[in-house]
């Protein structure tokens, strides 16, 4: 039976210092592609994914997956967290604004970005990852907490590399 992942406890909403959040990403980092390493279904590896980063990134009230659907529409897909919005525009978000443009997008205060969609009114910063297959956006995955600028370069770089190794091999 899996045991999950192995994280010092750190309690729920807890914001850590940039340096250990990245120290306890580093140490999720392997367990995390050990957890879906062979599986290639794209629900079962986002389902994971997102359960995962939720007991690693402790400082998110939203953490999981958009999956892209049409040119204009992501539609959520595995999360945790409260409830998220169910369909997204491709031309609203920030989410929409990493899938039109394929790159990360880090917001440390989401009140300074037009156009951010407030799933829960809490959330004052988010970090969007996308998934890339081809140069084509297939989802991304999002991570929105309640407090600013929860999110550090460090963590992006090492989420893009993550989503990159994880995604590799799955039926998106
Ligand atoms: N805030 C996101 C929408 C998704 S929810 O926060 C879960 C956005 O602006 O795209």
């Amino acid at each position: 039976m899996s045991e999950g992942i192995v994280l010092p406890p750190v309690e729920r909403g807890t914001l850590l210092a940039p340096a250990a959040r990245v120290a306890r990403l580093d140490d999720a980092y392997a367990q995390i592609c050990a957890a879906v390493s062979g599986e290639s279904d794209a629900i079962a590896v986002q389902a994971t994914v997102a359960a995962l980063l939720w007991e690693t990134l402790v400082q998110t009230n939203w953490c999981g997956f958009y999956r892209r659907i049409s040119d204009r529409t992501l539609s959520v897909g595995p999360y945790q967290g409260t409830m998220g919005c169910l369909r997204i525009d491709l031309s609203r978000g920030v989410c929409g604004a990493c899938a039109r443009t394929a790159k990360v997008q880090r917001v440390p205060d989401v009140s300074l970005f037009e156009g951010h969609i407030a799933c829960d009114d809490r959330t004052r910063s988010e970090l969007v990852i996308p998934v890339i297959r081809q140069g084509r956006v297939l989802a991304v995955l999002d991570l929105d907490s309640p407090h600013l600028d929860a999110f550090c370069t460090e963590e992006a770089d090492r989420l893009q590399s993550l989503v990159d190794a994880v995604f590799r091999d799955v039926e998106l």
